[in-house]
């Protein structure tokens, strides 16, 4: 049997609620790290999502009897050559928050035209276990940043990504229409179908 207790590395409350939601039906009980405070904290330190997504898999992997799955994500806006990137989450310094990321933001980008204004979100996320990799899994989507804010649904920089096919910023669509576009929702179909599979061979 494979491991039945599976660890999502991270205390974000808005990529906890997706990634369980995205894991439903599978044979694991799913833990969140606020359960664990004896584990530390791991510190991104990584260049790229993959550096820190797989870093911090492998060093919750180290204290967690079971599987661990992290993922780093960000946004990577073309007209700010890729930034806030790997730096998303604290773009507007150390007491960031999404509504002063978000602000910081449309700063930069005031009077870009809207073909200029593309930009992606991108997701990687890694399974490890006991101090080893054993896969990672990537997902992108692609949008355009609005002039202002727009709905108040999911997190981050949801308010100010609009998606073309959807007519609609993220923070307009329901979890379940997210989680079916999103960069973390494509990771994580591949997470569950490797999962899956895995267990399928191993039951
Ligand atoms: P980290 O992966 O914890 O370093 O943080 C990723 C940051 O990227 C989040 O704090 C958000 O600011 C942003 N981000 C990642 N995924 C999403 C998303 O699905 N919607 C909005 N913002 C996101």
């Amino acid at each position: 049997m494979i491991e039945s207790r599976l660890l999502l590395a991270t205390t974000n409350r808005g990529k906890i609620r997706e990634l369980k939601k995205l894991l439903l039906g599978l044979p694991f009980k799913i833990e969140s790290l606020d359960k664990y405070p004896e584990f530390g904290r791991y510190r991104e330190t990584g260049q790229t999502f993959e550096e820190n997504s797989r870093g911090k898999s492998l060093f919750y992997s180290r204290s967690y009897p079971g599987l661990v799955l992290a993922e780093d994500s960000g946004l990577e806006v073309e007209a700010l050559d890729g930034q806030p990137g790997v730096y998303s989450a604290r773009f507007s310094g150390s007491r960031a928050t999404d509504e002063k990321n978000i602000r910081k933001l449309l700063r930069l980008l005031k009077g870009v035209p809207w073909p200029r204004r593309r930009a992606r979100f991108v997701c990687v996320a890694s399974l490890a276990k006991q101090g080893r990799i054993v896969k990672c899994f990537r997902g992108s989507v692609s949008g355009y940043i609005l002039n202002e804010p727009d709905g108040r649904n999911g997190f981050g920089y949801d308010p100010v990504f609009y998606y073309p096919p959807l007519k609609k910023s993220f923070a307009r669509l329901r979890a379940e229409e997210k989680n079916r576009v999103s960069h973390r929702g494509k990771a994580l179909e591949k997470v569950r179908h490797f999962l899956a599979a895995s267990w399928q061979r191993q039951s």
